[in-house]
């Protein structure tokens, strides 16, 4: 746990702290469930506030703890579509009928929703058995007992004129003008990489809303696998999660046939009976071919149903309107939650690699590195990847004074832009499991090697010209850093620096098409264009006499 006052990067570089403090997060999060230390404070987050901060953020239990606890909850928790005007004391006396109500969250998606957590699962059924399905005179409805329910009002006009201000959660990201103020105003790149974190992580609301919807899945999934699991995975669960992203989640079976394999006396043993298949990917893609029609036809919400099952990994793609995620569905997909598992403890491990992953993150999107469509750019998977191996292969490995641990703090996004601007892709792979470059065992221009299925690449999709944008922003990214810290913009300026400074897509722009005229070095226009930023920053600081804002 950091030290307030410390600023995010101005700790203990990595290597040293894996040799002391760092081991015992490792083991925490590995150990018994017993021996794990809870978080209190996320217990005491009051309804309708988030949990901010990347220190507070940073987990404290096991993956497969949180999943088990979130699933629960979300299992005693119900989403409701409210009318515009509503009195929030009215709506919660209401509904505490069926039950005392743990928690409760309002947001906004094309009308008003409330997320409701009662403390007994028991007031879901009580809620269930007092509401009725609505009859249409036009159009005829397909009755459906969910835990996604209608509120109206019996007599409109008596509520408005009693209705409370009710607080909204916000569910999106922050706008780019939000984001290039807050980076402006910071007092560090440090502070900045802190800043970024702390606006686009999941909040406590948007990850609660994560769990609900594939609860919400899994009520319509277990028509046909009444013991089936539908689990979260992905930058949902993984801690590297920004506000927006998509929502992968997989169908797991596992726990079908585990249920009723208890040991029993006697000679024999019991089988289901059961129909066979060719293989493995044409059981996954009958079953997923089978919940895409029942998610388009019966499920609430579901809409824009795509069946992709002839995908290396079939799936089958949704929206779920009322949360506004764009859902991703897929079976039997173990290994993913695996890498999910890895990536949290490599996140709980030290907060710096959370707010460099999602800089590093916001940076390629910023630049069309990654893209929310599937193409032949590097994933936000792969980045993440990519920064581990960086933090993984970072030296001085020896405890450093206190003056060059400043240095380093604010040295660690311009070194991972040095590393990877000068990386032997064309020879050498990236392995995680050993930490080190090894020989590229085929021409994939990135050669990433899966973790756990060690003879797959994980990011095969990157073409060579996919890679060489990203090697070249990175370069110029870490000489834009390396004149950011000899001379940086007057403290009263408008001007980004920093972090801001490498989110501009116009310096790529410039880049790029100088390159292409083949006039100057890409170095050379964005000297220029420091340099005209420079005086720009000089004649403002004339023109006003603001002092830059500290953030809080
Ligand atoms: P976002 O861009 O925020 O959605 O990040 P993400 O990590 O959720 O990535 P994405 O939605 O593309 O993929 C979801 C998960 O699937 C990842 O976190 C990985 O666990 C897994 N995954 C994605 N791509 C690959 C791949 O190429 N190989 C393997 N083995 N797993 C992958
Ligand atoms: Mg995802």
């Amino acid at each position: 746990m950091a030290v307030h006052g410390v600023g995010l990067l101005t700790r203990l570089p990595l290597c040293v702290q894996r040799r002391s403090r760092v081991q015992r997060p490792i083991l925490r999060l590995f150990s018994c469930p017993g021996t794990v230390a809870a978080d209190p404070r996320r217990e005491e987050q009051p309804s309708g506030s988030a949990e901010t901060g990347s220190e507070d953020k940073t987990p404290k239990k096991r993956f497969s703890e949180v999943q088990k606890e979130r699933r629960e909850q979300a299992q005693r928790t119900v989403l409701i579509h409210c009318p515009n005007k509503i009195s929030e004391k009215k709506f919660l006396k209401y509904l505490s009928q069926h039950g005392p109500i743990n928690n409760h969250f309002f947001y906004e998606s094309y009308g008003l929703y409330a997320v409701v957590e009662f403390c007994q699962k028991e007031s879901v059924d009580s809620l269930q058995n007092g509401t009725h399905t609505p009859s249409m005179s036009t159009e005829a409805v397909i009755p459906f007992r969910s835990r996604y329910f209608n509120l109206k009002l019996k007599n409109p006009s008596n509520q408005a004129s009693e209705q409370s201000c009710i607080q909204c959660s916000n569910q999106l990201p922050p706008s780019s003008k939000k984001v290039f103020e807050l980076l402006r105003c910071a007092e560090s790149i440090d502070d900045q990489l802190n800043s970024l974190l702390k606006e686009f992580q999941l909040t406590e609301e948007n990850t609660k809303l994560r769990y609900l919807t594939c609860s919400l899945v899994e009520d319509i999934a277990a028509a046909y696998f009444p013991d089936c699991t539908v689990r979260p995975f992905g930058s949902s669960v993984n801690t590297f999660g920004k506000l927006g992203c998509d929502l992968d989640m997989f169908l797991d079976l596992d726990e079908i046939g585990k249920l009723s394999a208890v040991k029993t006396a006697g000679n024999f043993l019991m089988e289901f009976q059961v129909k066979n298949v060719p293989s493995e990917r044409i059981a996954t893609q009958k079953i997923l071919s089978v919940i895409g029609e029942c998610l388009d036809h019966f499920g609430p919400g579901c809409v824009g149903v795509q069946k992709i099952l002839n995908a290396r990994c079939p799936l089958v793609r949704f929206s779920h309107q009322a949360s506004g995620f764009q859902c991703d569905l897929t079976t039997n997909n173990r290994i993913a939650l695996k890498s999910s598992e890895l990536l949290y403890i490599y996140g709980a491990l030290d907060s710096r690699v959370r707010a460099l992953v999602f800089s590093v993150r916001c940076w390629a999107r910023a630049h069309s590195l990654t893209s929310s469509i599937p193409g032949a750019w590097i994933t936000n998977f792969s980045l993440t990847m990519i920064v581990i191996f960086f933090l993984q292969r970072r030296s001085p490995p020896i405890l450093p004074t206190l003056d060059s641990l400043k240095n380093l703090a604010e040295l660690l996004l311009k070194e991972f832009f040095e590393y990877f601007g000068n990386f032997a892709f064309n020879k050498n792979s990236i392995n995680i499991r050993q930490g080190k470059e090894q020989n590229k065992p085929d021409s994939s221009p990135l050669y990433i090697q899966n973790p756990f299925e060690t003879s797959l690449n994980i990011s095969k999709n990157v073409s060579q010209s996919q890679l060489q944008k990203f090697v070249d922003l990175a370069r110029e990214s870490a000489w834009i850093l390396q004149q950011e810290g000899k001379d940086r913009p007057s403290a009263s300026s408008n001007q980004p620096w920093g972090l801001a400074a490498l989110l501009l897509p116009s310096i790529a722009n410039g880049m790029a098409l100088a390159k292409k005229k083949g006039k100057k070095p890409a170095n050379e226009t964005v000297k220029n264009l420091l340099e005209s930023l420079k005086s720009n920053s000089a004649e403002n600081s004339t023109n006003t006499n603001r002092k830059r804002t500290t953030s809080p």
